[in-house]
C-alpha cells in the first residue's frame, strides 16, 4: 500500500483542504496540520482544534474498495483509534458508536467522514493529544489520561502504520474491528435517546451489528439504526 504524507502548518480544515484538492490528490494521502482555524465536527459543530498540541488529519481515499465500503469507515477508523491509544498505554478506552472515542466518559477523539460517493471519501480524525486545557468540560486528552507529554510526529507515524496493517486485514476481510468495537462499547446496554424515521425515541443500546449498525431495544420492538447521533438519556 503506497502511503503519501503532507504536513500542513495552519489551515482552515484538513477536510476542507481535501475538498478542495481532490482531483489531484492520491488515494491514501494523510494530510496533517499543526493549527485549524475552522475545524469543524459532525453536525457542523465547532472542533476544538488546539494549537500545535493535538493530532488533525484527514485520510484521502479514492480507491473503490473502501469507498464501497464507506458504512463501515466510521467504526473501522474509531477502532484504528482505539489500538493508538491503547498502544500508548491508556486505559478504559472506549467506543462510542458510530464515529467517537471516549476514556472513561471524556471525549478524547472524533471522527468526520465527508467526500463525493463513489468518487472519493474524506475521513476527518480529531484526536487530543498534548491539549491541556480543553475548551469542552466533557472532553480529555492523552496528556490529561497518561500524566506526560506524548511526541507527536512519533505518534502520527505510529497510526499511519496501524492504519496500513488495519486496512490489509480488512481489505482481507480478517479485520477484527468488529470485534473491539463490541468488546468496547461506550453505549452497551445504556438508554439513549435516537432518531429514527423522523422521530426521536429513547431505547437501550446494544451491539454493533455485522452491517455496523447499532442495534437498540425499544419498549415495542428491536430497532437497528445504520447513522445518526446518539444521546445518553439523562
Ligand atoms: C466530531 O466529533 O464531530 C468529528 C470531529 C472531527 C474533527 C477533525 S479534525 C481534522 C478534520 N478537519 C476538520 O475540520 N474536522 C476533522
Amino acid at each position: 500500500m503506497t502511503i503519501k504524507r503532507i504536513d500542513l502548518d495552519e489551515i482552515d480544515s484538513t477536510n476542507n483542504y481535501a475538498k478542495i484538492h481532490n482531483s489531484e490528490l492520491e488515494n491514501m494521502t494523510f494530510i496533517f496540520a499543526n493549527k485549524q482555524t475552522n475545524g469543524h465536527g459532525r453536525m457542523n459543530r465547532e472542533w476544538d482544534s488546539g494549537d500545535g498540541n493535538n493530532m488533525l488529519l484527514s485520510l484521502f481515499v479514492k480507491e473503490n474498495e473502501l469507498i464501497n465500503r464507506f458504512e463501515s469507515m466510521s467504526i473501522f477508523f474509531a477502532v484504528t483509534i482505539y489500538k493508538l491509544l491503547d498502544s500508548f498505554g491508556l486505559k478504559n478506552i472506549n467506543i462510542k458508536w458510530p464515529n467517537d472515542v471516549f476514556v472513561d466518559d471524556e471525549k478524547i477523539a472524533g471522527i468526520l467522514l465527508e467526500g463525493s460517493i463513489p468518487k472519493y471519501l474524506i475521513i476527518g480524525i480529531g484526536l487530543n493529544v498534548n491539549e491541556k486545557q480543553l475548551k469542552f468540560d466533557t472532553s480529555t486528552s492523552m496528556v490529561n489520561s497518561l500524566k506526560h507529554e506524548i511526541p507527536l510526529n512519533e505518534l502520527k507515524e505510529k497510526y499511519i502504520e496501524i492504519v496500513k496493517n488495519e486496512l490489509t486485514d480488512f481489505k482481507k476481510d480478517n479485520s477484527d474491528y468488529l470485534q473491539i468495537a463490541n468488546s468496547h462499547n461506550y453505549l452497551l446496554d445504556k438508554e439513549i435517546v435516537f432518531e429514527y424515521q423522523n422521530n426521536f425515541l429513547s431505547g437501550i443500546a446494544k451491539q454493533i451489528d455485522p452491517d455496523n449498525k447499532l442495534v437498540i431495544q425499544t419498549k415495542e420492538k428491536i430497532i437497528r439504526v445504520n447513522y445518526g447521533e446518539i444521546t445518553l438519556k439523562k
